[in-house]
């Protein structure tokens, strides 16, 4: 079951902190995002992948592609302010139906099982995204004091990839054009247009390159997921 994927990889990464988007820092020898589209471009079910980047940032990230031999990218158009404005503009490259997937370009260590699942469950339901259950005791407490504990069975921290058929998210999206709503997720926009959306159990390492920290998680994961394929 073949799925596209839109790549959102025009953030500035203002909270790593270096000065340059973070997608270009390294992680062993290879740019964060170039993990992330290896990922794809070695998934013999990913059909196509198209990237939203900075106009400033696209003969760099040509460069990169060229060097790391990326060939599924079929569109690079120019992403916008907002995250959602960047898969927008994914969207409007694409017109041909299916399943599509939305996944970061700053979460390199997606796994092609999880994909997998998210792509079947996304064409039977319309609407699936990737989440794992919360490790610690959560507690509803919005200002400040504690006003309940939540059940931690029913909460779930979510993650891209995002999946949906092609007309859910197109309407979708469309909806939350004409509102003005800005959401975190496309699930968000998915949710208010009352379309269902299903939750498929991902893995805690899908983590976001976002400060410092994930860095070094990062290496400390790569280093796993080679000793790995050497298995
Ligand atoms: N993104 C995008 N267009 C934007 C903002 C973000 O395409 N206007 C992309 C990022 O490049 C990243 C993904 O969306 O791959 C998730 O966003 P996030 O982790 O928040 O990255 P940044 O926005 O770059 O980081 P920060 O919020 O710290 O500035
Ligand atoms: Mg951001």
């Amino acid at each position: 079951m073949n799925y596209t994927v839109m790549i959102p990889a025009a953030g500035s990464g203002q909270r790593m902190g270096a000065g340059v988007n973070k997608l270009f820092l390294k992680l062993g020898e290879k740019p964060i995002f170039i993990h992330t589209l290896q990922a794809f471009e070695r998934d013999p079910l990913c059909s196509g992948i198209i990237l939203a980047v900075k106009k400033e940032e696209e003969e760099e990230i040509q460069g990169y592609l060229e060097q790391f031999n990326i060939l599924k990218v079929r569109s690079m158009v120019e992403g916008g302010s907002e995250r959602q404005y960047s898969v927008d503009a994914c969207l409007e490259a694409h017109t041909e139906g299916g399943v599509v997937l939305v996944h970061d370009a700053a979460r390199p260590f997606i796994k092609r099982s999880v994909i997998h699942d998210l792509a079947k469950e996304a064409k039977q339901h319309g609407a699936a995204i990737v989440g794992v259950k919360a490790k610690d005791t959560m507690k509803l407490a919005p200002t400040g004091t504690v006003e309940k504990t939540m059940n931690r069975d029913h909460l779930w921290i979510v993650q891209t990839p995002q999946a949906f058929r092609y007309e859910v998210l197109k309407e979708a999206s469309e909806r939350a054009k004409k509102d003005d709503f800005l959401g975190t997720d496309e699930s968000m926009l998915v949710e208010r247009i009352g379309h269902p959306v299903r939750i498929v159990e991902g893995t805690y390492d899908n983590v976001k390159m976002t400060t410092q920290e994930d860095l070094a998680i990062g290496e400390i994961l790569l280093k796993r997921v080679l000793q790995e394929d050497e298995e």
